[in-house]
């Protein structure tokens, strides 16, 4: 495994990080959750991502579970807060209240004293921004959380928290996640450039784009039976990729991945750590076979022309509109 820092901040993560959206606490079974963190650290990623919203709450205890006994120095812990937890008006959204509230039950859940990294899950239009940050700053001071950051924020949201930090002297963000892969690059325009500026790193999330870049989906046919196209919930997550246009590209890929000597996720992970603002890509997985195939993309290095050769084959289906960046205009 390979290390980057977290932005410009002093901690240092796994290139690759293990997540559990979806799968843990509803796609999978426990034993499968907890063999999948098992290969993950046997293949030495540290760090791990989760949220308060993953399975209504349990994506958390599962991951708590599975990871106790393991050293606490030797792991970095994400998670985030935002979506509803409840069906209360406060069990949602940025204010100080659901914040206090929600890394309380995040920190039990997950059996530790503290997170290491704290996100806003998305901006909350319907808390005043200096409210939210100086709630992640008290948590801090506290001792809860270790660093702050966001989750899906514009470039032009990251900057003016950031401002208020400096002007406010709260802790200052160090990480925003967003979505990025091969075929979703909406952050390279705007945020990128100002989080290079502002020493504010990428964790991105869903660098296989869900499963699809794998090439495991065929235009024209069923998806595999137990896939991620197949299961209820992410079945409605992934729909947005699963158009022949795109999935005809990306078996075009296939012979770029061959001639490197890499699986098709080993390529669609190795992409997006090209990007030197990435300071970790999250994979999730089914089955520890997916996570033992995706960690073999750390410290890969992709050369300009097979990154020419991947643009010419994905073309037109590649998404870069920068206003895709967006959270709810109220909260859910
Ligand atoms: N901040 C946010 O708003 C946000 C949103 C989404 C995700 N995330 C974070 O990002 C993490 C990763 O997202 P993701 O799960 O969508 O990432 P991903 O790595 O793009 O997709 C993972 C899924 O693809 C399939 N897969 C992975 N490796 C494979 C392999 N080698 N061969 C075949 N299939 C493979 C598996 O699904 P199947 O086996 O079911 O096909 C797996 O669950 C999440 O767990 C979460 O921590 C954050």
């Amino acid at each position: 495994m390979e290390f980057r820092h977290l932005g410009r901040s002093g901690l240092m993560v796994s290139e690759i990080s293990y997540g559990n959206w979806i799968t843990h606490g509803s796609q999978v079974e426990e034993d499968a959750a907890k063999q999948c963190v098992q290969a993950a650290l046997d293949e030495g990623i540290t760090t791990f991502d989760t949220a308060d919203v993953y399975a209504g709450t349990k994506a958390e205890e599962v991951l708590g579970r599975a990871l106790k006994g393991v050293r606490r120095e030797s792991l970095e812990i994400f998670t985030k807060v935002y979506w509803p937890t409840g069906p209360g008006k406060n069990d949602r959204g940025l204010s100080r209240k659901h914040i206090f509230e929600s890394i309380h039950g995040s920190l039990r859940r997950l059996q530790t004293d503290y997170v290491d990294l704290y996100q806003a899950h998305r901006f909350d239009y319907e808390t005043p921004l200096e409210e939210t940050l100086k709630t992640f700053d008290d948590l801090v001071r506290q001792g809860k959380v270790l660093y702050i950051g966001v989750s899906e924020w514009t470039a032009e949201q990251i900057g003016r928290a950031l401002k208020i930090a400096d002007e406010m002297g709260f802790d200052r963000l160090v990480s925003n996640q967003p979505q990025y892969s091969m075929l979703w690059r909406v952050i390279e325009s705007e945020v990128v450039p100002l989080s290079e500026k502002e020493g504010v790193g990428q964790i991105v999330w869903s660098p296989i784009t869900q499963g699809v870049l794998t090439g495991k989906y065929l235009p024209g046919q069923q998806a595999p039976e137990g896939s991620r196209a197949t299961d209820k919930t992410g079945g409605a997550m992934i729909a947005r990729f699963m158009r022949d246009d795109v999935l005809t590209r990306v078996q075009e890929l296939k012979p770029i991945a061959a001639d490197l000597g890499l699986s098709m996720a080993q390529l669609a992970v190795a992409w997006v750590l090209q990007n030197p603002n990435v300071s970790s890509a999250i994979v999730g997985a089914t089955r520890p076979e997916q996570v033992r195939d995706n960690v073999k993309a750390a410290g890969v290095k992709l050369d300009a022309d097979v990154l020419k050769k991947i643009d010419d084959v994905l073309g037109d289906v590649v998404e870069r509109d920068a206003s895709k960046t967006a959270s709810p205009s109220s909260r859910p």
